[in-house]
């Protein structure tokens, strides 16, 4: 990569001036605030730092330099980017060979973005005509309003064999290409049709709410009930969540996100106010799925059918949930209904009453193991569950949890458990898991709430990394997330950083940059905190030396060396009464 060309970009261009091209910018207490373009809200989030060139939204995190701005919001990668806005200032790139395959794979996304969103177009106008007059009626039989219908963006795709396909090739489209947008099928005999025909359309849209897929319900009877894109280079079956794109922004509030089932159900729960659920698309959920959600909410509340089947399921959502750190609730529908027709005919208050019986996700787990598993499966449920947990601290966290809801003693649990199969991921992850390339975890837990904090002073006062590496910071760190952004700080020269860091971290650390312009610690509060942290490594010290001399002590009496055992003990204790004085 040019990263003198990209250095110039940026000293050449006021990140503020190409944001203003698509954002309105207030000033705002000495800085500019305006509505993020990367999520859907109504109070301005987004601030823009032109000092240090970069913007940060505090509502779904979205941060980056003037590049990654102009990148993102249209749609290029970085080196177009990069290209567009070097020629806008008349900046002379390096010439770095292109890779040919990458342009021919955006091109090809493109167009398949294009035939969804001209598809979409055309199903949403079927639905306004007469020839949607049955599936309108469909709708209104099913108490949807119209205030939903326009926010999901529901089509109608008449019974006709050659509708869309006829309606493409208006477009310039050929047939084949229909067919690998997955919007047309062909036949074994080699003829090209409607995929979609008499149904009602879903359009399935990615978080920046483009469509990118369609489900299709039939309005009539006929099989199958649903009918779904297959998977597209836009579209993967199970990465996506329906309605994530329009529950978004009460997610970041409320912190929660309800999950379901079915299309009609994602619907009712927003026209119910519900507007922070989303659905799983008639696959089983996705650790991808979850992985997105945990990005936002700290819970989620899953919605199942509480017969036997939904029961099930429900287990296998939560626990995949619990793995990632972040709470659940389970809500089971009383017998025959799902949430929509819950909804429709009992109102909130009806799923409210749901809600308030909804057991928390790890007790739900634990009673329906009580109830319905023999016991050996019941160990070994708990065994995998706390060996698939990556998470040191998360496992310390369900562990004691775990076996008191299994009525088991957790001695001899730890003791059967480490004999079958030791847990995953421990002590002996190599340093190496700090290559920026690696994805990250979603940070939960204590030390990420400490390591957050830590690490926030280095980063808004980098006069002092240097001498907080020499006391040895990097022992107070934790996580193999925090470890990996100290290391870039204590390596790089102050400016350059950026550069270095995954999206990820690059969100952490604007944020603490943008926090700083909000609180700048004055000289006493600065000199306060700075003791601190040096008293948090000292003390980290001491820990690791008591640790040690404590494994020598019992080496000592091990190999019948009372008197070596005897002096480190004296040594022991006499750190021991400094540090009480200390
Ligand atoms: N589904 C699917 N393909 C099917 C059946 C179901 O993709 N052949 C998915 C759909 O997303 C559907 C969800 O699974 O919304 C739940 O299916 P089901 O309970 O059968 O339907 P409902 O959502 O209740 O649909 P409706 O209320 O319209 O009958
Ligand atoms: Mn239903």
């Amino acid at each position: 990569m040019d990263r003198s060309g990209i250095e110039a970009v940026k000293a050449r261009i006021n990140i503020s001036d190409v944001v203003r091209r698509y954002v309105d910018l207030k000033p705002v207490s000495g800085r500019w605030m305006g509505a993020c373009p990367f999520h859907q809200e109504t109070k301005p989030s987004m601030s823009v730092n032109d000092e240090e060139g970069f913007f940060y939204c505090f509502g779904c995190q979205a941060s980056g330099d003037v590049i990654d701005f102009y990148g993102r919001i249209n749609g290029l990668e970085f080196r177009e980017a990069l290209e567009q806005l070097a020629a806008e200032a008349g900046i002379e790139l390096e010439h770095v060979p292109h890779d040919p395959h990458a342009a021919e794979r955006k091109a090809r996304k493109q167009l398949l973005i294009d035939m969804h969103n001209e598809a979409n177009s055309w199903f949403q106008r079927n639905l306004s005509v007469a020839a949607g007059d049955h599936c309108r009626k469909y709708l209104a039989d099913r108490g949807m309003t119209r205030e939903m219908i326009g926010k999901f963006g529901l089509g109608y795709s008449p019974e006709d064999w050659h509708g869309l396909d006829n309606f493409l090739k208006t477009r310039g489209r050929t047939p084949e290409q229909g067919v690998e947008a997955g919007l047309l099928s062909r036949n074994a005999k080699g003829d090209i049709y409607d995929r979609f025909r008499g149904r009602l359309i879903f359009p399935i849209q990615n978080l920046s709410g483009r469509v990118i897929a369609f489900g299709g319900r039939v309005i009539t009877d006929g099989e199958p009930k649903y009918l779904n894109s297959s998977d597209t280079p836009i579209y993967k079956k199970g990465e996506h969540l329906y309605g994530l794109n329009l529950a978004r922004s009460t997610m970041t509030r409320t912190k929660r996100a309800i999950l379901t089932e079915g299309y009609m159900d994602v619907i009712s729960l927003h026209q119910f106010g519900y507007t922070d659920s989303c659905g799983v698309l008639g696959t089983a959920l996705t650790p991808d799925q979850v992985k997105r959600l945990a990005g936002f909410v700290s819970r989620v509340d899953l919605i199942f059918d509480g017969d036997g089947a939904g029961r099930k399921a429900a287990m296998k959502s939560a626990r995949m949930i619990l793995l990632q750190g972040v709470a659940c609730r389970v809500v089971l529908m009383p017998e025959g209904e799902d949430v929509d027709s819950l909804l429709q005919s009992q109102g909130a208050e009806g799923l409210d009453a749901c809600m308030n019986e909804a057991p928390d996700g790890l007790v739900f787990c634990m009673n329906t193991l009580n109830a319905d598993y023999a016991p050996r499966d019941i160990m070994a449920w708990a065994k995998s569950f706390l060996s698939d947990l990556s998470d040191a601290s998360l496992r310390a966290y369900y562990l004691p949890r775990l076996v008191n809801g299994l009525g088991l003693s957790e001695a001899d649990f730890r003791r059967e458990a480490g004999a079958m199969a030791p847990p995953r991921n421990t002590q002996q992850q190599p340093q190496q898991a700090q290559t920026p390339s690696r994805p990250q975890k979603v940070p939960v837990g204590k030390d990420d709430k400490d390591d957050r904090y830590f690490l926030r002073f280095p980063i808004q006062y980098p006069d002092y990394v240097p001498a907080l590496a020499e006391r040895g910071f990097e022992r107070i760190l934790r996580t193999d997330w925090a470890k990996a952004i100290w290391e870039k700080l204590a390596n790089t020269q102050p400016g350059q950083i950026t550069s270095l860091l995954n999206d990820q971290e690059k969100s952490f650390y604007y944020r603490c940059r943008e926090e700083l312009r909000a609180n700048v610690l004055s000289g006493r509060e600065l000199l306060r905190e700075w003791n601190y942290l040096c008293n948090k490594i000292s003390s980290e010290q001491r820990i690791k030396d008591e640790k040690q001399l404590t494994e020598a002590i019992r080496q000592a009496q091990q190999s019948g060396d009372t008197k070596r055992a005897l002096e480190l003990l004296a040594l022991k204790e006499s750190r021991r009464r400094d540090d009480e004085q200390y």
